[in-house]
């Protein structure tokens, strides 16, 4: 294994400890042909260094200092040597111990990173990288990108795609932007049968404080069973929101903490009209919170043009005739009317 380009060009680099996995020669020269071949000065952080080669390389191509960091012992004097050789002692710093604890003495040291490389050995769950990336963006300047090698493809997560990856056999590199990895992303669940001009009011306001809103139409098992299915009832929301940007329609099947968990979500989002919505949302509140702690409750008030409204009432007016031109979207309401007045085929089925 050699550094492949810049100052240290041709140096031959120790080989690996048993156990250690470095970066394929292949691997390596692309992900840095995608990084923009040379940098102007900067810092490092290589993360599960292994041999070191990653950091060496940025080192090589104009890096001004990289910082290593590796628990396995016999890893970290293969770093020192490949330090040696490449004649970069000056311009590194190898820590021992866990990535985890290094990152905290990093928060608390407060230099930020313009590259940070995390490729743990595949033996690390990609479960347990997931939960250090949300830490890495406040160790990043702010054009920094974080570099992740991985035995397996990334989740894409509700159609939000997190940085680009690409393939190179078995290996899976993404990058990520610090904007990327701050993202605070609120679920907004319920029914929605069928989505009120009420509902899209607290979506689009929420749209405007997080940074991204995933609408999770779900089953209320403790009211009767919905009139269309919910990919249907998901579609009639998607074609009410679809000018804004930061909202994405799920169907979600069970429970709505385990939801907010796979769509890394930090926030649930509820609208409240009235006192008597509180006492059914503290219960739902208080539940999710004992299940998930961490994943706050927050309410929107519903605007007072629609403190009235509900989805009941909607299906009640319509199937008895009445006009429900306001209470539902525009762009749907021909299809709310048609279907929930009983003279589309599903309801007369129902
Ligand atoms: O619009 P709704 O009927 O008030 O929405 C209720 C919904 C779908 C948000 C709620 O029933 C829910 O969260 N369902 C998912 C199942 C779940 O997590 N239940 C426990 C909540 S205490």
């Amino acid at each position: 294994m050699r550094i492949i380009a810049g100052s240290a060009r041709g140096t031959r680099l120790a080989p690996a400890p048993k156990d250690v996995r470095p970066t394929a020669d292949r691997v390596r020269e692309s992900l840095f042909n995608s990084l923009g071949q040379y940098f102007e000065g900067g810092m490092v952080l290589d993360l599960y260094a292994g041999t070191g080669a990653l950091g060496l390389e940025s080192l090589s191509r104009g890096s001004d200092l990289a910082v290593f960091v590796e628990g396995d012992r016999k890893a970290r004097s293969v770093i020192h040597e490949n330090l040696r050789r490449t004649r970069f002692v000056d311009r590194a710093e190898v820590v021992g111990g866990e990535v985890e604890v290094a990152l905290g003495w990093l928060e608390e040291r407060g230099e930020p990173f313009d590259l940070i490389f995390a490729d743990p050995p595949y033996r690390i769950a990609a479960a347990e990288v997931g939960s250090i990336l949300h830490r890495l963006g406040s160790l990043l300047t702010p054009g920094g990108r974080v570099v992740i090698e991985s035995g397996e493809a990334p989740a894409e997560v509700a159609g939000r795609r997190k940085g680009v990856t690409r393939r190179y056999g078995g290996t899976f590199i993404t990058i990520l932007g610090r904007s990327e990895l701050t993202m605070i992303v609120a679920v907004c669940p319920g029914s929605f049968d069928p989505v009120t001009t009420g509902h899209v009011d607290v979506i689009r306001r929420a749209s405007t404080i997080f940074d991204h809103v995933v609408v999770a139409v779900g089953a209320n098992r403790r009211k009767q069973q919905a009139i269309l299915s919910a990919v249907e009832r998901a579609r009639l929301i998607e074609k009410v929101t679809a000018d804004v940007e930061k909202v994405s329609v799920e169907v979600m099947d069970g429970l709505l903490v385990e939801f907010a968990r796979e769509q890394g979500a930090r926030a649930i989002v509820k609208g409240l009209r009235a006192v008597s919505d509180f006492e059914s949302e503290f219960e739902q509140a208080q539940l999710n919170r004992t299940m998930f702690p961490e994943l706050e409750t927050v309410f929107i008030m519903a605007s007072a043009e629609h403190s009235f409204l509900s989805s009941s009432a909607v299906r009640e007016i319509a199937s008895l005739g009445g006009d429900v031109r306001g209470l539902v979207p525009d762009g749907i309401l021909e299809t709310v009317t048609e279907i929930y007045s009983g003279t589309d085929d599903k309801i007369k089925g129902s």
